[in-house]
């Protein structure tokens, strides 16, 4: 059986739904993993982060830390960038997150666009860029290289990708020494500083972080922001309601994340024997497993391929669970609710384009790589 055919991009619920039901474990040929769907598996997993190692997935030549590292080391490693993601320091933050998103809002055409292109693919690398402290004309070059560490991530070779990836660490390289000796207010200066143990990182540990940092959150909330426009497009009840009551944009992003998730999945290695539904998992084989299907899974939540952001409480597995969990999900919860709320206070009415969107052509990544909207404006 096949997990990346062309037809999970379109819509990969109802095949979620069938391998829940009939095959909670199933062998994956192409990519030779086991992949498990059902929420109580899906959590099981990510929970045991001994039998479940992150750190295998890197391959001992991962160029990001942390995402591919266990403890001790990840623990070590996390508390240098938690620092960077304070509340405190969000709340600083947020006018000049909320400058962007008015910006970039403001300079819409009338009529139909594309909003990926005019808000959700440069809203969260300006915003990034500018916490890092790096140029953000550079932004087309840092999607191409976000494109090559995605597709890594995703399974491609490492050599496949490499001249991008030497390319965006030469980038980080050259700025280590000049942030070192003139910190600034920036997430750069305070990795090129940060010690563990009383000694700087090594230079390559914050290109790699650098490079994290840099890629981790764009397309993600990229993706977050289409999705949820996607679905608020065809639910003017919903647009409606938000525009009413602006305390319901958290818990619409939270339904959002379940209901269509940015990532759909996360892969794992065993580290010992293990068995689920009477299948063993052999000590070193691959378990992936799929976040977008637990979060639609009816043993742990009614209706769930209902929108529905009246839900007492919504849980997913969209920004992991344990001790990965997303180190950045404060920033792009909080920059999804400003995005939002400018959207909602200046427009009265989504409806969807002429044109159809585009899906991204990724298994792991769910969004739009064009999604045209017609917003229209209060007269
Ligand atoms: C909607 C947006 C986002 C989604 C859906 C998302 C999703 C995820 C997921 C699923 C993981 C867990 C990976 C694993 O367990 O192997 C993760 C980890 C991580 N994310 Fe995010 N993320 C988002 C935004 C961001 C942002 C804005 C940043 C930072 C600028 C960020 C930085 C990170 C980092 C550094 C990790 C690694 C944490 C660790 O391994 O301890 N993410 N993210």
């Amino acid at each position: 059986m096949q997990f990346f055919t062309d037809d999970l991009i379109a819509d990969p619920y109802p095949h979620y739904q069938r391998w829940r039901d009939d095959q909670p474990i199933w062998w994956e040929e192409s990519s030779g993993q086991w992949v498990l769907t059902r929420n109580e598996d899906v959590q099981r997993v990510l929970r045991d982060h001994d039998c479940f190692s992150s750190a295998a997935m890197g391959a001992g030549n991962s160029p990001l830390p942390l995402l591919t590292d266990d403890p001790p080391r990840h623990t070590k490693l996390r508390g240098i960038v938690n620092k960077a993601f304070t509340t405190r320091m969000l709340r600083d933050l947020e006018p000049a997150i909320e400058e962007v998103a008015r910006d970039l809002v403001g300079r819409f055409p009338d009529g139909e666009l594309d909003v990926v292109e005019a808000l959700t693919v440069p809203f969260p690398v300006i915003v990034i860029s500018r916490m890092m402290g790096i140029p953000e004309e550079r932004r087309e070059d840092f999607k191409r290289w976000s494109d090559a560490l995605t597709g890594i991530l995703a399974g491609t070779s490492l050599e496949d990708r490499r001249s991008e990836i030497l390319e965006m660490a030469t980038f980080f390289q050259t700025l280590i020494p000049e942030r070192r000796l003139t910190p600034g207010d920036d997430l750069l200066s305070a990795v090129a500083r940060a010690e563990v143990d009383g000694q700087y990182l090594s230079d390559a540990e914050i290109v790699g972080f650098n490079m994290l940092l840099l890629i981790a959150g764009n397309e993600t909330t990229t993706n977050l922001l289409g999705n949820m426009l996607n679905v608020l497009a065809t639910r003017p009840d919903v647009w409606m309601e938000l525009r009413n009551n602006p305390d319901l944009i958290e818990p619409a992003i939270e339904e959002t994340f379940r209901f269509d998730s940015p990532v759909q999945f996360l892969m794992r290695q065993a580290t010992e024997e293990v068995e689920f539904h009477n299948q063993p998992v052999k000590q070193g084989e691959r378990v992936m497993v799929v976040m977008g299907s637990a979060n639609r899974d009816s043993r742990v939540i009614d209706s769930p391929d209902e929108f529905d952001i009246g839900r007492d409480k919504t849980r997913h597995y969209s920004l992991g669970y344990g001790i990965h969990f997303c180190l950045g999900a404060p920033l792009a919860r909080l920059e999804a609710r400003i995005a939002m709320g400018v959207l909602l206070e200046r427009f009265d009415l989504l409806d969807p384009g002429l044109v159809a969107g585009k899906r991204v052509p990724s298994h792991l990544l769910r969004g739009f790589e064009r999604l045209p909207l017609r917003f229209n404006r209060a007269r």
